[in-house]
């Protein structure tokens, strides 16, 4: 028996089906940008698939509660109950086979990733007689597998992970088909994005992301490049369930609403003196803007981490703390001057900006060990210290006040922005004409000005700056929240090496 669940329309305006049975032994992996429809997609996938098998959902947002009412999902909130609890909960929901929703919403973070171990684990763990195929639906899947360690305890992490990898890879077996969507590939554990034989990808914007997407695919990159201009609801799938060859879908309408429906149309008060607003808009003390918005559940920091800035020390201090070992001022000064010199001269080799950081890390600690350096930072700290290099900051600058306010907002970009940012904001704060497209691409780690003017106008989009071009096309950048701007540069100028370090 085949089952071909109808997900939405081709171009050709042909019906783009889903073969349901194919699926739950091949797993979906859906990735897409905030705003992009996994969500709504997989609302799509439940809904239409609710009749022919049973179903579990794990809901960090409490989004698909609404399953409930039309389709008969049990729900099961998290905060009710003890790990223990959800594993005999999980045993029973096989036993029983019936469809649930296991609503997160209302832990905390690390709460999160233990419940969805615990239930993940009992469904997994359950008796042979009780392998009936069940579809695991886990949004925001980065969240329970993450590539990077993260703000949770290690154990939580590892705990949740596990699960996940359980599921992935090893779930088939037991009937469990994993699907999963994730905002960002790369911030995905890549070993349970790997098990997935089915993708449906949705707008992309980085470029990290996109490689990581055409990898899966096995895709040129040059092709995945389409993926940035997905429209919201448009995927590409591809896989043994859904295409052969990689096939544009417009997702179709669902018939329960999300908990966390879209934004509404209210209107905007009235209208403050231009003062006043200005104020508000650009100088408010709260890095509050450049945050993505808030959310019922709370969420967990980027896990990166690239900087934990509002206390930033530098990175020697730092970990002569950590390791009690007592450096007086001096001699701290002394050693961050060393480690300033010679990440100096890491990013001096040829190429150095267009390399990762991780690699320019090795090539610190090589540096370091020849020069009998102990102790060496880690790679966060090196981050920071690359990203503040890269933008041309002074040492004594770094710690000053203006610049914590600086990075602080750049916490809330990802990382490979974070980088074109600070570029900008240092641009601002010492009133320099805006650096070229050429000047940006570079600090972008990237040969490409398209590239450095997407990442502009995403940074617009994100209400992190504001770009206005002036008289004779000189373009200026305000910076969102720090109240300063650029002087008028020319976009099209050269790589301007006195700005990018
Ligand atoms: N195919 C579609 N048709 C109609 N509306 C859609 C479609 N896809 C998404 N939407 C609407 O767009 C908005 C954003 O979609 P959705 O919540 O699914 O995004 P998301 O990718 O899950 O974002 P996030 O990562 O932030 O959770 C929602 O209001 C949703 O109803
Ligand atoms: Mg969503």
């Amino acid at each position: 028996m085949t089952i071909g669940i109808e997900m939405g329309q081709t171009r050709q305006g042909t019906v783009a089906t889903l073969d349901l049975e194919e699926l739950l032994s091949t797993r979906l992996l859906v990735q897409g940008n905030s705003g992009s429809g996994k969500s709504h997609l997989l609302r799509r996938l439940l809904e239409q698939s609710a009749p022919w098998v049973q179903q579990v959902v794990v809901d960090p947002e409490g989004d698909f509660v609404t399953l409930a009412e039309r389709h008969g999902h049990l729900v099961i909130d998290a905060a009710d109950h003890s790990e223990a609890t959800l594993v005999r909960v999980a045993d029973r929901v096989r036993r029983h086979r019936v469809s649930v929703v296991l609503n997160l919403d209302s832990v905390e973070v690390e709460a999160q990733l233990r419940c969805a171990a615990a239930f993940l684990g009992g469904l997994f763990d359950a008796d042979r007689d009780a392998w009936s195929p069940v579809m695991v639906v886990v949004d925001e899947a980065q969240l329970f597998a993450p590539a990077m360690a993260g703000e949770a305890s290690d154990e939580a992490r590892r705990a949740s992970l596990a699960a996940m990898t359980n599921l992935m890879c090893r779930g088939r077996k037991r009937g469990l088909a994993g699907v999963i969507a994730t905002q960002r590939l790369a911030k995905l554990a890549k070993n349970v994005a790997a098990e997935a034989s089915n993708f449906m990808m949705g707008r992309t914007f980085l470029d990290i992301d996109m490689a990581r997407a055409a990898d899966l695919l096995g895709m040129e990159r040059r092709q995945a490049e389409t993926f940035r201009d997905l429209e919201r609801g448009h995927f590409v799938a591809l896989g043994p369930a859904l295409s052969r060859r990689p096939l544009a879908i417009q997702i179709g309408g669902v018939e329960t609403a999300s908990r966390s429906a879209g934004p509404q149309l209210v209107p905007p008060p009235a209208p403050a003196s231009a003062e006043a607003t200005r104020e508000m808009i650009l100088n408010s003390a709260e890095p509050e803007v450049a945050r993505p918005a808030p959310r019922r559940a709370p969420r967990p920091p980027p896990s990166d981490i690239m900087m934990q800035l509002a206390q930033y020390q530098p990175p020697a201090l730092h970990r002569s703390q950590a390791e009690a070992v007592e450096l007086t001022a001096e001699q701290s000064e002394a050693r961050q001057r060393q480690l300033d010199l010679i990440l100096r001269q890491v990013l001096a080799g040829e190429d150095a900006a267009f390399r990762q950081a991780s690699m320019l890390y090795q090539d610190f600690l090589v540096r370091l060990r020849i020069q009998e350096i102990e102790g060496p930072p880690d790679l966060a700290a090196f981050r920071r210290m690359l990203a503040t290099a890269r933008a041309g900051i002074a040492p004594e600058v770094a710690e000053g006040e203006a610049w914590q306010a600086v990075l602080a907002r750049a916490e809330a970009l990802p990382e490979d922005a974070q980088g074109v940012y600070l570029l900008l904001a240092r641009t601002a704060m010492e009133g320099l004409p805006c650096p070229s497209d050429a000047t940006l691409a570079r600090a972008y780690g990237s040969h490409s000005l398209g590239r450095a003017r997407r990442l502009l106008a995403w940074m617009e989009e994100q209400k992190a700056i504001v770009c206005r071009t002036e008289r004779g096309g000189r373009r200026v950048v305000a910076l969102v929240g720090l109240g300063w701007e650029t002087a008028g540069g020319d976009p099209d100028g050269p790589v301007q090496d006195s700005v990018a370090a």
